[in-house]
């Protein structure tokens, strides 16, 4: 079994891009960072990850489309015993939990559609186009993909899950053989600037002040320090950059917030949900502008379920099987909401 971090993880690229910009100071200490955070000593299952990345079926792509979904390649691309083969290689990255994403005709049916949430938050945004965008807690990617397909000018994501990183890699490597020669030995360094990197945002160098949209999305709940977050969201923004917030909520008046005791969902480690109002207050006091909440969705049993590539419980389970107004444990079942705001 391999140990050493994977050639499909490539971060030359990134950290020479990131040389001359308003990145430069994390750019200095980001391959220190790099080579702490991808080790077997940190992560026992690396290897099993590592040899999914060696021994994924090459296949050269022949249509990359990032605008309507996540679609690289097409069917005719390759036969059907080579996306048997692809099928059984990625499995070995179980479970997918983001997504869908569409390789070569093979359907990876994810946990989440997570195309939904990106259907409900884009209408909202200032446009990526040409933008240097950060997703914080972005797990493998796939709103990362969406974002460079509305024009990102870089898109990187942080994500400290080591699995998830390596998810990311392995659509990139089918990605980026629109944009270089398909040689997996020799990989061009004309790639495509989009990164995760695995990395937690407490890891990021204090008041970057760089990046024209930073997206949190799904972490918010589960910080300690709701304040702290904010105000770390904020200190990775130029003035006048955007934030876009997706969080749990609950349904109440300013002032409320739900800090759950045990588990929530069947979720360990969720903190923090407010009301709508309480978190307009507290972006507020954080110094962000104009915080507004732009939609708001109770999260469905069709948005997130069990799948073929994602085959433990979901979100059926998680709720009370008599009364799906409420979660297993008796609180309020997910309602998610975004907000956006400038630094
Ligand atoms: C619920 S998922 C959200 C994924 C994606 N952003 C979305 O909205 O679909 C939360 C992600 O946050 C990541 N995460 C946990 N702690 C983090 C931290 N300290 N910094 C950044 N990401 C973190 C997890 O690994 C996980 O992938």
């Amino acid at each position: 079994m391999p140990s050493k971090k994977s050639p499909l993880i490539n971060f030359s690229p990134l950290l020479t891009a990131l040389a001359d910009g308003p990145l430069s100071s994390w750019a200095k200490r980001l391959p220190e960072q790099l080579e702490q955070a991808i080790t077997i000593e940190r992560w026992g299952d690396m290897p099993e990850w590592q040899s999914v990345l060696d021994n994924l079926p090459l296949i050269a792509p022949t249509q990359l489309d990032l605008k309507q979904g996540v679609t690289i390649g097409q069917s005719s691309d390759c036969d059907d015993n080579t996306r048997q083969q692809l099928k059984d290689v990625l499995m070995g990255l179980h479970p997918w939990r983001k997504g869908p994403y569409e390789l070569f005709g093979l359907h990876l049916d994810t946990e989440w559609r997570s195309d939904w949430k990106w259907d409900r938050v884009i209408p909202h945004l200032a446009p990526l186009q040409d933008r240097l965008v950060l997703d914080v807690g972005c797990g493998n990617g796939y709103h990362c993909w969406r974002m460079l397909g509305e024009g990102a000018n870089r898109v990187i994501g942080i994500d400290p899950s080591g699995k998830f990183v390596h998810q990311f890699y392995a659509v990139k490597f089918y990605a980026q053989k629109q944009t270089r020669g398909f040689d997996k030995l020799a990989p061009s360094t004309d790639v495509l600037p989009i990164d995760v990197l695995p990395l937690g945002i407490e890891q990021l160098p204090p008041e970057l002040k760089a990046f024209d949209t930073v997206f949190s999305m799904g972490v918010f709940y589960h910080r300690r320090s709701p304040m702290d977050h904010l105000r770390e969201l904020r200190d990775c923004l130029r003035a006048d950059g955007q934030l876009v917030l997706e969080t749990l909520v609950i349904e109440a008046g300013l002032g409320e917030v739900l800090v759950p005791e045990g588990r929530y969902a069947k979720m360990r480690n969720v903190w923090f949900l407010p009301s709508v109002e309480t978190l307009l207050s507290w972006m507020r006091k954080c110094g962000l502008k104009n915080p507004r909440m732009v939609d708001i969705a109770k999260t469905s049993i069709e948005e997130q379920r069990s799948t073929e590539w994602m085959q433990f419980h979901s979100l059926r389970d998680f709720l009370d099987p008599s009364d799906d107004k409420l979660t297993a444990e008796g609180h309020p079942a997910p309602v998610r909401a975004v907000f956006i705001a400038e630094a």
